[in-house]
């Protein structure tokens, strides 16, 4: 069982789900494909935007309802109120689980790109799906080449201590143990890595054609 933080813990009480009279087998009946998470995680800088974004590309080329949650863009709104302590990391994916989870019941591929360091944060957002709708995809990027990349100057500014609690550097990041898909970005392009994530979503007929 999960141990359930303060801030976390249910506060709502007398609330009953509401069925809405349409389900996700319907929609993904419409849609032609299954709605699941996809989920990207990594350190920052290893290639999870870069990647979500070509594989949304080439999804939605196929006609598929395709959608990316991702850690920079999420922070400037819904999620804008948190840092990066361990416990603000842990309420923005257990935040993030529930919305991709949302969407996947509204049909879509739901990508998320998020660092989400923590193994008990991933493995809860893949708690709230059903088997085999919630694809953990490992983007593997050993710490050096990512500082090297440093395409946003963070890295610098975390070795100069402008930034405390870096992923990588003063932060922890726990690697997936048995991600569903590992891409490695030192061996494989961009290109190359959404093929695989693909050919993984074609093979589990997540997508047909
Ligand atoms: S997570 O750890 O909570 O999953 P998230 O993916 O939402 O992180 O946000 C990561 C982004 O925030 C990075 O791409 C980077 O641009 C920015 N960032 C700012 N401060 C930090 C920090 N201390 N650690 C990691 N990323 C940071």
């Amino acid at each position: 069982m999960q141990e359930e933080s303060s801030r976390t813990r249910k506060k709502s009480s007398n609330v009953v789900w509401h069925q809405t009279g349409i389900s996700k087998q319907d929609r993904e009946k419409r849609n032609g494909h299954r709605g699941i998470v996809l989920w990207l995680t990594g350190l920052p800088s290893s290639g999870k935007s870069t990647i979500a974004t070509e594989l949304q590309a080439q999804v939605f080329e196929k006609g598929c309802q395709v959608y990316i949650l991702d850690g920079d863009n999420i922070r400037h709104g819904l999620n804008g109120d948190l840092g990066f302590s361990p416990q603000d990391r842990e309420e923005n994916i257990r935040r993030i689980g529930e919305v991709a989870k949302l969407f996947a019941d509204s049909g879509f591929i739901a990508m998320t790109s998020f660092i989400s360091p923590y193994r008990k944060d991933r493995n809860r957002a893949r708690s709230l799906m059903k088997e085999g709708e919630f694809i953990e995809v490992f983007v593997k990027t050993d710490v050096s080449e990512c500082e090297r990349r440093d395409p946003k100057g963070l890295y610098k500014k975390a070795r100069s201590g402008q930034i405390p609690e870096f992923t990588g550097i003063s932060a922890p990041y726990e690697e997936p143990q048995s991600p569903e898909i590992t891409v490695d970005t030192e061996k494989h392009s961009k290109e190359e890595c959404a093929k695989i994530i693909l050919d993984y979503l074609m093979e589990k007929n997540i997508i047909q054609c």
